[in-house]
């Protein structure tokens, strides 16, 4: 690529922006990483955007600088300002080289761009949120156990997986063909996978008693406004209920003089709560298995007899975590199918419970290490005020523009350009920005390690 190098100088006023003039033959389009040759050093430089200057007149490159590169050291610090420097594309030396000064070891594709690199993960920013996002049958579950494959074999970040279609239940399992150090130390990790009906392994289950009050009355469906003396009997009655049985409480209720106890006594009995297969008894529930943290605790929440009890679960599980934040143990929240615990159109009270706090963990979660990693089809499914926190973003195909409007605004840091290849992308391909990744990276997952739980059902044939 050095016959493009005197004919293309680039300059930048500010040693953090840079444009190419007249970038007339030369093959380099938004997401390429070139070297940039000044008087004082080289520079990595992304390109942001190549476009038609407004008078007509030659295409332009415009994009951001990342750092200098002198001999085998990489510095994202920046280097200064220059004019009418050299470009060329950036070497896989180079690259590899960025790679291992910025700390990227999880290496989860291969580059779309030129020179077609591996793509590579910087596993300690993970302690941030992460939103990922792309059309139904994008690749977002494929690519998502990809990367917690990643994250389980080469840190000891503790992960909990809220997987609402059992697509995870096998991530303690190798597939025939794996193979390589990443398969070796996932062998070797602990994966418990929790699940509503099973026989063999460990039960999903959540225990009232330990609930909080909020917690009890959403499950309850209770409104302090609306239902006021229900509620107000859970109120009075929230020592009982922290510490006897449900089960065993209900006669008392439904035997009760006091209006407002038998009347909760009855709401108890005709939600056919006692039923609900997700209260522990002498079964161990959800919250003190994660309390073990395990290298990945998968809860599969697809599976209960009715609504309303996965979300017993998960907000048991987000409330638990919360009550402990000042402990400031580390975790990653990945939630799979998002909307189903934080879409702002949810209106049940336990619904509402559960997404609330994920508001709160999300906007306050950070410093006390939990983080959340939340996957969706459509940005607007996902509460503004959670994803307006999320410093990392994964993008696959979506090819509908008003998401992808909605995106550009949201992920500031996210270039324009890159962001609006998303319709063309095929199956595993993705779109990767923000501090978990060197630079704005266009890649194409790998393969998988560990079989897929549920995949799609194929249509018989004769
Ligand atoms: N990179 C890939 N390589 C091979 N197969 C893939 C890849 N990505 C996805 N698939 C396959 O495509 C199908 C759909 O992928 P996946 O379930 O990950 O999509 P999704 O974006 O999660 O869709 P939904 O929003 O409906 O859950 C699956 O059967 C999966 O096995
Ligand atoms: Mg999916």
């Amino acid at each position: 690529m050095t016959e493009h190098r005197t004919q293309h100088p680039a300059h930048s006023e500010d040693g953090r922006s840079f444009t190419v003039p007249d970038a007339a033959g030369t093959p380099f389009i938004a997401g390429t990483l070139l070297l940039v040759s000044t008087p004082s050093g080289r520079q990595l430089a992304l390109v942001e955007e190549r476009e038609q200057s407004v008078d007509g007149g030659p295409e332009a490159l415009r994009g951001r600088l990342l750092g200098t590169v002198e001999g085998a050291r990489f510095d994202p610090r920046g280097g200064g300002p220059f004019v009418a420097a050299e470009v060329e594309l950036a070497d896989a030396e180079t690259l590899d080289l960025v790679h291992t000064a910025m700390g990227a070891a999880l290496e989860v594709g291969v580059n779309l761009s030129p020179p077609m690199r591996p793509a590579r993960l910087l596993a300690h920013r993970f302690n941030r949120h992460t939103f990922w996002c792309g059309q139904s049958g994008s690749g977002k579950t494929y690519a998502l156990g990809v990367v917690l494959e990643q994250l389980i074999a080469h840190t000891a970040l503790p992960i909990v997986v809220f997987d609402p279609n059992s697509d995870f239940v096998r991530l303690g399992e190798l597939n025939a063909d794996a193979s390589g150090p990443t398969a070796e130390l996932l062998r070797q990790r602990d994966i418990r996978v929790l699940r509503p009906n099973t026989a063999g392994t460990d039960p999903l289950r959540a225990r009232f008693t330990s609930m909080t009050m909020e917690a009890k009355a959403a499950v309850l469906r209770l409104d302090p406004v609306v239902d006021r003396e229900e509620f107000n009997a859970v109120v009075h009655l929230s020592d009982s209920f922290s510490s006897i049985e449900t089960h065993e409480l209900l006669p008392e209720l439904l035997g009760s003089d006091d209006r407002a106890r038998r009347a909760l006594g009855l709401r108890i009995e005709n939600m056919g709560l006692l039923k609900w297969e997700v209260w522990a008894g002498h079964d161990r529930d959800a919250t003190s298995v994660i309390d073990e943290r395990a290298d990945a605790t998968v809860l599969d929440l697809g599976g209960f007899s009715t609504p309303d009890q996965h979300l017993v679960v998960a907000l048991s599980v987000l409330d638990e975590l919360w009550a402990r934040r000042e402990e400031r143990r580390p975790v990653l929240l990945v939630i799979d199918e998002a909307h189903n615990l934080c879409s702002p159109t949810l209106t049940s009270p336990l619904a509402v419970a559960v997404r609330e706090r994920l508001v709160q963990i999300a906007a306050e979660g950070r410093k006390f290490g939990l983080w959340l990693l939340l996957s969706t089809q459509r940005p607007s499914k996902v509460a503004p005020g959670i994803i307006s926190q999320c410093d990392n973003l994964a993008l696959m195909k979506m090819s509908s523009p008003v998401d992808l409007e909605g995106l550009a605004t949201y992920f500031g840091y996210a270039p324009t350009a890159l962001i609006a290849r998303s319709p063309w992308f095929r199956q595993g391909e993705a779109l990767f920005a923000g501090g978990f990744v060197p630079a704005p990276t266009l890649l194409s997952m790998n393969a998988r390690l560990t079989p897929e739980g549920g995949s799609d059902v194929g249509v018989p044939l004769r």
